[in-house]
This record gives structure tokens, C-alpha cells and sequence, in this order.
């Protein structure tokens, strides 16, 4: 265990994206760190990232590498967040790791985004790299920090489970109209479509509702079963298909081989009573609404909550006689800039950045080890890949179930729902 930091804890940010700015802006809110480095394959990005987190004041003198080995030699460099695209996990946390275990640079932890890997596999070798290493170790779940469900949560086990008895129902969802960078969209980049994307986010919101405060998940919920399905319901359309070919040029064709921008998912656990508890989660890149829209309720025997981002802070009107520029401004996927139109005043605190980012930088500057760590990034994967297995195979998977080799047909691009059934038997 290395002893507590007197300085600040020296934050290196790794991937220079859509992502990285978010973090940034929750270190605003946060002290005893900052930002030191940034990293991107080009220069210009990471610049960027580097001059932004100047620009609000935190970091100071932040450098910009194109180089990942070069970030982690930085002496400043105390911890790096591991912020680059799916695809990208395994090799960017191997070249991280490799510079720690050949004694070239010294780090006290290591925080990766979810999802952990595009597979089981892939999650594993994540985390065994990461053990390899020695270092301290954080999943980026931000939903599990959201103050909207660490504060209903206590309320709900605090004044009706210890009364009534424990909750039996957490229905978690995450949509919004498809995501922003291209390699999103590529299934075998990405390890899938908004199954992989964003149900990582929902099951591990229900798994942390279902848990008592202070008590693993993993230990406390034990998996029995699971169904789902998926679904191309909007982006594999002729027109929406003909839309992603033009802003994102080279990507799958999605009237054939498109990932699924629907997916739903029903695990029954056993909880730490004994007693059956059940998870719902459900996804969707189809939502087309004012912006993304996360919904969460959790139901117990004497008690119930439900949250709804879209709920805002507040409501916001232009009319239809202002011209306006698309943007990004009320709220994350933001449809839409007229009419009436709610608006998250401070994003990265109400999304969970802020509290995810506080506690991680504090745990680490003590030496410890966060609760959201790498294993539990790599439960969450497993599971997910069993909800894949369950929609492929229209089966309901039972758990424990081996699938250490398994890679969904929708990553492998060998998923074509929108084949005509006959001309699918013909080229089986
Ligand atoms: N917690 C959340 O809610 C949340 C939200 C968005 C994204 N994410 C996750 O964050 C990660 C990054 O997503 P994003 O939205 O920032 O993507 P992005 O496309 O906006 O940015 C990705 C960054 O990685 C860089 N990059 C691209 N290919 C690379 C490669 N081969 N090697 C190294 N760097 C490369 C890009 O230049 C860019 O700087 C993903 O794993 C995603 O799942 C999490």
C-alpha cells in the first residue's frame, strides 16, 4: 500500500474525445488533483484537451503527448484515466502497464472507462494486466456515483428495507438517438451495438440499487438467469442506414449488417436474504426525444423510487421565430434547439462524474483500492455477454455459464436480422 500523497494527485488523461472533455469539466468541482497530462494520437487533439483544462483552471502547465509510454514515464503523472476507444482497451492499458512493471515509471493507479473490454476475454486480460502491474484499479461507472441514485439509494434501504425487507426490483434505461464518433457504430470496434454501449451502464445501476450501501454486488446479488432480446428497429431503415453512410463514411452498412440500437434484458439474482430479485434493463440508440434520457426505479415491499434525467433542472423555451445553431448546450444528445426544453445545469455533476472522480482521486492518493474496480467491470461484462447469448440463441441462459471464448455474432458483423428468414437458411 503506498502512503497517503501530500500533493496533489497528478491526473494523466489518456484518449482525447468526447469523454476526456467530460472529465475535465468534473475536475472543477474537485480538489487534491489535478490534470497534468494529456494524450492523443495526434498532438493537435491532445493540445487541445491540454489547453481547455488550463483554460478552467485544472492544471496548470498541462502537457500534451501523442505517445502513451511518454505520459506514464511523466513524473508528474501519479495516476492516468484510460479514456480512448473500445477497440483500443486492451493494447492502451498493456502499453500503460508495460511501463510500470519495467520500473521506467511508477503509478499509483490506473481508472479505465467502461465498458472494460469489447468481451469476457478481452476484460479479463484487462484486468490481469492491470493485477500484473500491481496497481490500484478503477471501472468508470459513473451511474453508480449519480447523486440521484447514491442518495435515494440510502433512502430507500434506510427507511423501507430495514423495515420492510430488502428490494425486489430495479428497472434501469438508458436511450438516446445513436452515438457521436464512428467507431461507435462499427459493432466489431465498438464489441456491439447499445447492448454493449450503454447496458453495461443500466445493469450495473440495478445491481447497485438491489445492494445494500457498503456491500459488494457481486458478493451480495448471485446470478441465476437471464433473457433478452435485441433489435435493429431505427438505424438499419433504408433512410437512417443512407443518413449514418453519410456522416460516417465506411462505417457497416446497417440495411444488412447493422448492430442492434435496441436491446432489453430481464437477470433474476438470488440476494444476500435469499430472496429472488430481478434487474430490467433496457437500451436504445431509437430515442428520439430532447436528449438522453436515463430512468431508473427501484420497488421494494413497502416503498418504491423512480429518477428521470430528462426531468431537468429546469425548462428552458425558444420560439420558432429565433434562428438556432445545433449544439450540445442543455443537455447531452441534445435533438432539438426550439420549443420547450429541459436543461441539466451541471452535467457532470448530475451524470456522476464529479463524485466518481472525487472518490477515486482520494482513494488512490491513500493508497487504497475503490469499490468500482476492474472486477467489477468484468462482472458486469460477463453478464452482458450472457444477455447477448440469451437474444442470439433465444434461449434463457442459466448461470453459471462458461463464456470465456464467446464473441457476440453482432461484433463478429455475422448478425443480419433484417435477412428475409428463407435467404437466411439459404446462406446458413
Ligand atoms: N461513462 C460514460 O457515460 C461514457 C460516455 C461516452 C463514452 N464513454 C467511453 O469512453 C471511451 C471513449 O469514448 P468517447 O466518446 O470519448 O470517444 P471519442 O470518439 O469521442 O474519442 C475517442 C478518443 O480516442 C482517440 N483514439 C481513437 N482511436 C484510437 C486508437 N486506435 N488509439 C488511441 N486513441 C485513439 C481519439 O482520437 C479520441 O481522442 C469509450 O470506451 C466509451 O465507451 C463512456
Amino acid at each position: 500500500m503506498n502512503a497517503p500523497l501530500e500533493a496533489p494527485l497528478g491526473i494523466g488523461i489518456i484518449g482525447s474525445g468526447f469523454i476526456a472533455h467530460f472529465h475535465v469539466r468534473s475536475w472543477q468541482s474537485i480538489r487534491g488533483s489535478d490534470i497534468v497530462a494529456t494524450q492523443s494520437r495526434s498532438l493537435d487533439r491532445a493540445r487541445e484537451l491540454a489547453s481547455y483544462a488550463e483554460e478552467l483552471r485544472v492544471g496548470k502547465e498541462v502537457t500534451a503527448y501523442d505517445d502513451i509510454a511518454a505520459l506514464v514515464r511523466d513524473e508528474r503523472v501519479d495516476a492516468v484515466w484510460v479514456l480512448t476507444p473500445n477497440h483500443t482497451r486492451v493494447e492502451v492499458v498493456r502499453a500503460v502497464c508495460e511501463e510500470v512493471r519495467s520500473g521506467r515509471a511508477s503509478l499509483r493507479g490506473i481508472a479505465v472507462e467502461k465498458p472494460l473490454g469489447r468481451n469476457l476475454a478481452e476484460a479479463r486480460e484487462v484486468a490481469d494486466l492491470v493485477r500484473g502491474a500491481g496497481l490500484r484499479h478503477a471501472y468508470l461507472e459513473n451511474q453508480v456515483y449519480a447523486p440521484r441514485l447514491t442518495r435515494t439509494r440510502e433512502l430507500m434501504w434506510a427507511r423501507g428495507a430495514s423495515r420492510s425487507g430488502t428490494p425486489y426490483l430495479a428497472r434501469c434505461t438508458e436511450e438516446h438517438s445513436g452515438p457521436h464518433s464512428a467507431w461507435f457504430w462499427d459493432s466489431e470496434a465498438q464489441g456491439g451495438g447499445v447492448l454493449n454501449d450503454l447496458m453495461c451502464h443500466s445493469l450495473e445501476a440495478g445491481r447497485f440499487l438491489l445492494t445494500p450501501p457498503g456491500h459488494d454486488p457481486s458478493a451480495w446479488l448471485t446470478p441465476v438467469s437471464v433473457t433478452a432480446t435485441i433489435a435493429s428497429l431505427r438505424w438499419g431503415r433504408e433512410r437512417y442506414a443512407a443518413r449514418l453512410a453519410e456522416t460516417h463514411p465506411g462505417v457497416q452498412d446497417y440495411r444488412t449488417t447493422p448492430s442492434e440500437d435496441y436491446a432489453n434484458a430481464t437477470y433474476t439474482f438470488v440476494n444476500g436474504d435469499g430472496e429472488p430479485v430481478i434487474v430490467e434493463a433496457m437500451t436504445s440508440w431509437g430515442y428520439v426525444g430532447a436528449g438522453m434520457r436515463l430512468s431508473f426505479e427501484l420497488l421494494g415491499p413497502e416503498y418504491s423510487m423512480s429518477a428521470n434525467s430528462l426531468s431537468g433542472d429546469a425548462t428552458v423555451f425558444f420560439s420558432r421565430d429565433l434562428e438556432q445553431q445545433e449544439g450540445e448546450d442543455l443537455l447531452e444528445k441534445q435533438n432539438a434547439e426550439q420549443g420547450l426544453m429541459p436543461v441539466i445545469a451541471d452535467e457532470p455533476a448530475a451524470y456522476g462524474y464529479v463524485a466518481e472522480n472525487t472518490h477515486i482521486t482520494r482513494v488512490f492518493a491513500d493508497g487504497g483500492q475503490p469499490a468500482e474496480s476492474l472486477d467489477s467491470g468484468v462482472a458486469v461484462t460477463e453478464l452482458l455477454m450472457a444477455a447477448y447469448y440469451a437474444a442470439e440463441t433465444g434461449t434463457v441462459v442459466h448461470f453459471p455459464v462458461d463464456l470465456s471464448d464467446y464473441v457476440p455474432a453482432v461484433a463478429r458483423k455475422a448478425w443480419h436480422p433484417r435477412t428475409a428468414p428463407a435467404a437466411k437458411e439459404a446462406t446458413a
